[in-house]
Order: C-alpha cells, then sequence, then structure tokens
C-alpha cells in the first residue's frame, strides 16, 4: 500500500515512517535515487583513457568509464549475457571488461567486443545491441560528475540551481580550479536513515562537545566556540532550493596569514614557506580576488541533494542500503598544482574530524544511530521540524535562517515531498 506521503510531512514535523519504513526506502529509491540526478564520482578517480571505478546509486553498481576519446561513460555493472557483474574492483585502468562467468567481452565505451566461441551464435545475434547499459544521462559541474537515470527531464545545470556556483567555490581552492580525490576514502556505515546526514548546525555544541573541548583545551582564550552556533551566531542556515541547502559560517574568524587557527588550510594559511608559496600561486590565478576566493573556498559547507556534501575540505557522499542502514564515503579533496604540505594538512585535518577513526565522525555516528531507534518508540510518531520556521523567504526564492534553525531539515523534506509526489521527474 503506497503511503499518503503529503499527510507524513507537514510544515512543522515529519512522521517517523519517512525514516523507518522499509516500504519508504524502497520508494525512495525509485523516485529520487533512479530518477534524478545524482551525485556518482568525481572526475579525478578516472583521469586516463581506460581507467574506471565502480560505484553505487542505491542498490544498482555502476562502472564508471574514461573511454579512449576522454568522454565519460556510465554503465550499470551488469552483463548482458546472464547478468553477472563484469567488474568487481574499485579501481582500475583497462581496455576490456571480461565477463567472469562466461567470458563475454566488453570495451571501455561498453561495447561488446567478443564472445567466446562465436560459431555457435545464429544470425540473428547482433552483438551491436548488447553493449553494457548505458545510465541515460551522465553530466558534470567543476569536475563533480552526477547521472540521471531517467531519460527525459531538467538538465543538470538547473538540478543543481544555487547550489552550483558553490561546487565551483570549491574548487577554486586550488590555483588551477580543480581537486583530486587521491588521498582515499574513510568509508564507514551506521544504523540510520540516509536523511540524518543532513547540515545541522543546531547538534554542534551537544554532538561535537568532547571534540570543542579539545580545541579549546589545544587554542586557548582565544578560542571561541560560542560564535559557531547559538541564538546570536552570525551564522546562517540556507534553503537554496531542490533540496540543496547550506550552513554559511562566514561570521567566523576571518582567515589570514598567520591566524592562530588548526593547521587546516579550511582554517588558516600556514605562515611559513609554503604557505607564502601557495598564496602566490593563488595571486597569480586569482589576482587581488585571491583572499576571497581562498574564504569563500573554506566556507563551503553545503549539502546537495540528495547524496552530496562539501564541507570545508571535504567532499562526503551518503548512500543509503536501508530505512535503518546507511554508508557514508568521505573523502579529502587535494588541491591541485600546491605544495605537498598544504595538501599535507589538509589529510591531517581531516583524520582529525572527518575520518571514520576522527574526533568528528563518530560523535555523529552514534547520534544517527539513537535517532532510529528513538523513532521505533513512536508512541507519539513525529519529529519536530519548528526551528525558525517564521524565516520568510528572501526575493531570489532561498531561505536564511539562524544557524541552528531547521530551515535545511526542512528544505531537504520540501524537495523529498515534491520527488515522491511527482509523477515526473520535475
Ligand atoms: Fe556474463 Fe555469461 S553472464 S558472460
Amino acid at each position: 500500500m503506497m503511503a499518503d506521503y503529503a499527510a507524513l510531512v507537514q510544515p512543522d514535523r515529519v512522521h517517523s515512517a519517512v525514516f523507518t519504513s522499509e516500504d519508504i526506502y524502497k520508494d525512495e529509491l525509485e523516485k529520487i535515487f533512479y530518477r534524478y540526478w545524482v551525485y556518482v564520482a568525481h572526475e579525478s578517480e578516472i583521469p586516463r583513457p581506460g581507467d574506471y571505478c565502480t560505484k553505487w546509486i542505491g542498490e544498482k553498481q555502476l562502472i564508471v568509464s574514461r573511454a579512449a576519446d576522454g568522454s565519460i561513460g556510465i554503465f550499470f555493472n551488469r552483463c548482458r549475457h546472464r547478468g553477472a557483474a563484469v567488474c568487481m574492483d574499485e579501481y582500475g585502468n583497462a581496455n576490456f571488461f571480461r565477463c567472469p562467468y562466461h567470458g563475454w567481452t566488453y570495451n571501455s565505451a561498453g561495447d561488446l567486443v567478443g564472445v567466446p566461441y562465436p560459431s555457435r551464435y545464429g544470425e540473428g545475434f547482433d552483438k551491436s545491441t548488447l553493449g553494457l547499459a548505458r545510465v541515460p544521462r551522465v553530466d558534470t559541474s567543476a569536475g563533480f560528475i552526477f547521472a540521471s537515470m531517467a531519460p527525459d527531464g531538467p538538465p543538470l545545470a538547473e538540478h543543481l540551481g544555487k547550489a552550483a556556483g558553490f561546487l565551483a567555490d570549491f574548487v577554486k581552492a586550488s590555483p588551477l580550479g580543480t581537486v583530486s580525490l587521491s588521498a582515499g576514502t574513510s568509508k564507514s556505515a551506521f544504523w540510520g536513515n540516509w536523511k540524518f546526514v543532513g547540515m545541522d548546525g543546531y547538534h554542534t555544541n551537544f554532538t561535537h562537545k568532547t571534540v570543542l573541548d579539545l580545541r579549546q583545551r589545544k587554542a586557548g582564550a582565544s578560542y571561541n566556540r560560542g560564535a559557531g552556533n547559538s541564538d546570536k551566531s552570525a551564522n546562517e542556515s540556507w534553503d537554496l532550493g531542490n533540496g540543496h541547502c547550506r550552513l554559511d559560517l562566514t561570521g567566523r574568524d576571518k582567515v589570514a596569514i598567520g591566524a592562530a587557527s588548526n593547521t587546516s588550510i579550511a582554517a588558516g594559511i600556514p605562515d611559513n614557506a609554503d604557505g607564502h608559496e601557495y598564496m602566490r600561486l593563488m595571486s597569480e590565478a586569482y589576482g587581488d580576488g585571491a583572499h576571497e576566493v581562498i574564504r569563500r573556498s573554506r566556507d563551503v559547507h553545503i549539502h546537495v541533494w540528495p547524496n552530496l556534501q562539501l564541507i570545508g575540505s571535504q567532499v562526503r557522499v551518503i548512500r543509503p542500503l536501508a530505512a535503518g542502514h546507511t554508508e557514508v564515503m568521505s573523502y579529502p579533496a587535494m588541491l591541485d598544482g600546491v605544495p605537498d604540505s598544504i595538501n599535507t594538512e589538509r589529510i591531517r585535518s581531516f583524520e582529525w574530524f572527518s575520518g571514520v577513526a576522527s574526533f568528528g565522525t563518530p560523535d555523529d555516528t552514534e547520534v544517527f544511530e539513537r535517532n532510529q531507534i528513538g523513532l521505533r518508540a513512536d508512541y507519539i510518531p513525529w519529529l519536530v521540524l519548528a526551528r525558525g520556521l517564521t524565516v520568510a523567504p528572501q526575493e531570489d526564492g532561498s531561505t536564511v535562517g539562524n544557524v541552528t534553525d531547521e530551515v535545511p531539515q526542512r528544505a531537504q523534506m520540501k524537495a523529498w515531498l515534491r520527488s515522491m509526489t511527482s509523477p515526473e521527474v520535475s
């Protein structure tokens, strides 16, 4: 029986079933992940012809491949013979994919180029119709590769809307304007719903109290933990439309060479030879605007609906596994064309807060699992999303609230409801 979705999402509350129902999870895969634009991979993961990686949209495994002509193709990882996955490696470079079952062979453009013992196939057997099935629409924005399994619908640029500018800002921390996900992946999973992984400026001082205490101890009196999120914070939460949302943390202390900070380029540029070389390269690339470019890049804190987050120097990808089970892949984004130590510091910063064994991510995982446990005790089955409810949309359609407001959560439920009730991709 199909749920009455409009009854489950109210202006100030959401029904627990949206996070706990396996039927709704299955329907989300069909109506969100298998229809709309979804982030799949980054161009830097397949830089050379023949490079490939395997990724997932929901429960469907895909091969993202760079063909000989440099174009990107995304194929369903399913042999056209009897359906076996033809590629089991996460990354590689190959001219061909050979199915391990009976040896059918495909080139990096997905064409079926060989079958064993060909004389036993009849006249009507046409290899040209039996290539790997392609995901119908593939497009990129600032090096981020998105796919849509719907053959028709709005182009990627329309789906991204205002979010596209923040993707562009993120990569401009590099003087070449490109980043690479080349420093490895931190992969984790938790027993909770995928929609818990959002932009939430309300939780920081509570969920992350331990790490904030540690930072305070390290930084001493100069550390201002109150500026991060409170009723009086200068920081903001944004609804950018289409489910995309943002935390604007520019109310924090501004970045400057030599500023007291942790060691991340996202939090401050080191006052040493490499820091100055980095600034020279950035000034060469961006002129007088280099400091502003760095500030904007550092402050990217965005969720691209439904499954991509860019947070400072981190790329985070969300994959639903079940109503109460989610996988998260996190990557430190390396800046192309900068001194090595700048990227090393980005990795250190990632390890400090974002990796699976860091001080930050395990805190989030724990509360997401508590959230799932709590929602099952559904005597009164509603979650309240009322904080900042009276914030009015701005002229450009954005809604901007205090950083602790539940503007992002309501933005995502609005997009969720539209997707779940719309007969077509819109
Ligand atoms: Fe792939 Fe038979 S299933 S060759």
